[in-house]
């Protein structure tokens, strides 16, 4: 076929077809409810393409394959609003919400109870983007309310806006509000793939969705995970429903995303158990969100009430309570964990974030410490989100309207002994951790090795938490694991909040837990780089303790999943007189375990024996950690790096370097489903 003769019919409505399902397919994407592959949406999007390049009149300005590929701009022109983009009164408190229903009451001069309209206040970039005839004309930033930028192509990029809407009733000329944010766990990833190419990170979804928009060129934008929430409109021609939600339910219907979580309530109590219950969730939806907006339901009110200043009088924000606050770094102490390894963390000016008041934050390591150029007295921005531990997330320099006086700042000096038993600390090259060497003689190593072998997943001690580890070791009750279980009921229940059935309870739990297995026995000792799956391999192939006790190297390595690295410390492990000694003690005390047959793994048995793998992106069924044990079960070396050794590399979405390499080198790539199919065929 060649440009000059027509495309046929069964072509163009196939282009139509095309046009459609990558609209839809981009649309579940956004949303994080994917339903085919990326390589499957590539292959429409590719299709499309070829059909375009070859018949040039059949593309419009709204085919999705023109929304990445603007040249760069050298400027941002500016947009003057038609109708101004204003900002929201705020409400702090319940008083202050039932004052705002109180006033509109006494403005309209009525007693009847208001209709509102709930949604969530996202914490993004307000913007504005303008239809004519359905197509999308123009996207602009708030700016100072009357004039904003053009940032018409990066709003192109954006896969929730609609470059045309679909339906009937459309006003000649839509100018639609909303926010654009950027989802959690796109604002992870991007932060992951910026750390690993060593550049700096988006101090949060905020700052990293306004870096995102503020770009001169479309492609930058088009490669972060941007989504926009619409939730009003600015200037329109043309007719719209009479009340706000059904305006929202409007705009859906054409295309535009909306929240889920809008809800239209009646009176200002429902609005209070709205706030309450959405506070709840907040931390668990995909996106932040700083607050709660009320709006009046009825259009012709919202009319007679009007505006304020720079605010409508019918609508409120209800804020919540910060989840990012500043503080102060009043010192820097160092805990010694059940490895030995060395984790700084920050003593912070109590300060109340989201709900809780926040004292400590973790910094990781000596890289995390370097990243942030954090020194002592220095004043930091503190964030929860989710159920993560505290995070600094950056030292702030200016202290502009704060009132956290700085003293004099100081270096963060890592210790050159453990700060626990005194012995030297070491960092491993190439290892970012720093280590005290030692061992079972720390006092704190030999708590963490307590805790950890009373924990669930090791011997199961029911009643046996942390607090009370730490309890017998502080008040010299025990020093090593097998103390545990000469523990007498007398000196127990003369413990502090320990009674005479608690100590009972204890002692029978641990009676009971001397029965065991050696998964779970091996797993227990706490061997670096042990984790349960490695223990259960151990204990299946070599069937005895002993036999793992005096296996070189090279024989540890013939069990499936045991490379180099762990071999290595599983045999350092059992070289260690120290552990000799608490093994031989912990048998002496009873514990004991059934003996099982050696179940050697055949090298070259597995399927995938001798095959290695490359995992890069996001997996959205499984995390990496369960992709790669279960090709390790099969035999697969699972590896961090493509080369032309690699057999494999499974990518998801975000997918950066490693997948460019994969296809440079020619090494098969399989995305998810693919990697799915292909596992339970193995009954994996
Ligand atoms: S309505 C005239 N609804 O909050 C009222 N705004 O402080 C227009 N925002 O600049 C705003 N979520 O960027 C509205 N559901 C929501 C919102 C929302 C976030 C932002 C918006 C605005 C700021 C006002």
């Amino acid at each position: 076929m060649s440009a000059s003769n027509p495309p046929s019919a069964a072509l163009l409505s196939r282009c139509k077809e095309l046009i459609d399902l990558i609209n839809y397919h981009n649309k579940k994407y956004y949303l994080e409810t994917p339903e085919i592959p990326d390589a499957q949406y590539d292959r429409l999007f590719r299709e499309l393409q070829s059909i375009e390049h070859e018949f040039p009149q059949l593309k419009t300005d709204t085919s999705p394959t023109t929304r990445v590929g603007a040249t760069p701009l050298s400027v941002f022109s500016s947009v003057a609003h038609e109708v101004p983009m204003l900002s929201l009164d705020n409400a702090f408190s319940e008083e202050d919400l039932l004052a705002f229903d109180r006033r509109i009451k006494e403005r309209l001069k009525v007693d009847e109870t208001i209709e509102y309209s709930c949604e969530p206040k996202f914490d993004g970039i307000a913007v504005s983007v303008l239809y004519r005839d359905k197509k999308l004309v123009r996207g602009a930033t708030r700016g100072d309310g009357n004039t904003g930028e053009d940032i018409t192509l990066n709003v192109r990029t954006i896969g929730s806006i609609p470059l045309e809407l679909k339906g009937d009733d459309i006003p000649s000329v839509l100018e639609v509000r909303g926010e654009i944010i950027m989802p959690k766990k796109g604002f992870d990833e991007l932060n992951q793939r910026a750390l690993a190419k060593g550049s700096k990170t988006f101090a949060n979804p905020r700052n990293a969705a306004a870096g995102s928009l503020r770009q001169l060129d479309p492609k930058i934008t088009a490669s972060r995970p941007l989504v926009m929430y619409a939730y009003s409109v600015g200037y329109v021609e043309g007719e719209l429903p009479d009340t706000h939600g059904k305006i929202l339910q409007a705009l859906s219907k054409w295309g535009l995303l909306v929240s889920d979580e809008l809800k239209i309530v009646r009176g200002v109590g429902q609005c209070i158990d709205y706030y309450q219950a959405l506070g709840e969730r907040r931390l668990a939806l995909p996106y932040d969100i700083d607050g709660i907006v009320f709006k009046v339901n009825r259009i012709e009110l919202q009319q007679q009430l009007g505006f304020v200043s720079r605010a409508p009088r019918w609508a409120i924000a209800n804020k919540f309570p910060a989840q990012e606050e500043l503080t102060r770094v009043n010192d820097v102490e160092f805990q010694v964990g059940r490895t030995g390894a060395i984790t700084p963390v920050a003593r912070l000016e109590p300060v109340f974030v989201a709900g809780v008041t926040v004292s400590n934050a973790t910094l990781h390591n000596r890289d995390e410490i370097e990243r942030l150029g954090l020194k002592i007295g220095d004043t930091v921005l503190v964030r929860r989100a989710g159920d993560v531990i505290p995070q600094i997330v950056s030292v702030v320099r200016e202290q502009k309207g704060t009132n956290i006086q700085s003293p004099v700042r100081r270096e963060i000096v890592f210790p050159e002994n453990c700060p626990v038993c005194k012995s030297v600390v070491v960092t491993v090259e190439g290892e970012a951790v720093a280590r005290c060497t030692g061992g079972l003689i720390c006092e704190a190593q030999r708590k963490e090795a307590i805790k950890h072998f009373a924990s669930r997943q090791a011997m199961d001690i029911d009643g046996l938490g942390d607090k009370l580890v730490e309890q017998f070791v502080d008040e010299g009750l025990i020093s090593e694991i097998s103390d545990l279980f000469s523990l007498d009921k007398t000196s127990l229940a003369a413990l502090e909040r320990m009674g005479e059935k608690s100590a009972e309870n204890l002692l029978n739990a641990l009676e009971q837990a001397k029965q065991t297995t050696l998964a779970r026995f091996l797993f227990g000792l706490g061997i670096r780089e042990v984790g349960q799956a490695t223990a259960r391999s151990l204990a299946s192939h070599f069937g005895k303790l002993e036999a793992i006790m005096v296996a070189d190297r090279e024989v540890l390595q013939q069990v499936s999943d045991v490379g180099p690295i762990v071999a290595q410390r599983v045999h350092d492990f059992f070289q260690q007189k120290e552990n000799l000694k608490a093994v031989a003690h912990l048998q002496a005390a009873g514990v004991t375990w059934p003996e099982t047959e050696a179940k050697p793994d055949e090298p070259g048995k597995l399927p995938l024996t001798g095959l290695t793998y490359v995992l890069t992106g996001t997996l959205e069924t499984m995390t990496r950690d369960e992709a790669k044990e279960k090709l390790l079960a099969l035999g697969a070396k699972v590896s961090g790096s493509v080369s032309s050794k690699t057999h494999c590399v499974v990518a998801g979405p975000g997918a950066g370097s490693k997948l460019s390499k994969a296809e440079a080198l020619g090494v098969e790539v399989l995305d998810e489903q693919q990697l799915i199919v292909f596992l339970s065929e193995h009954e994996v």
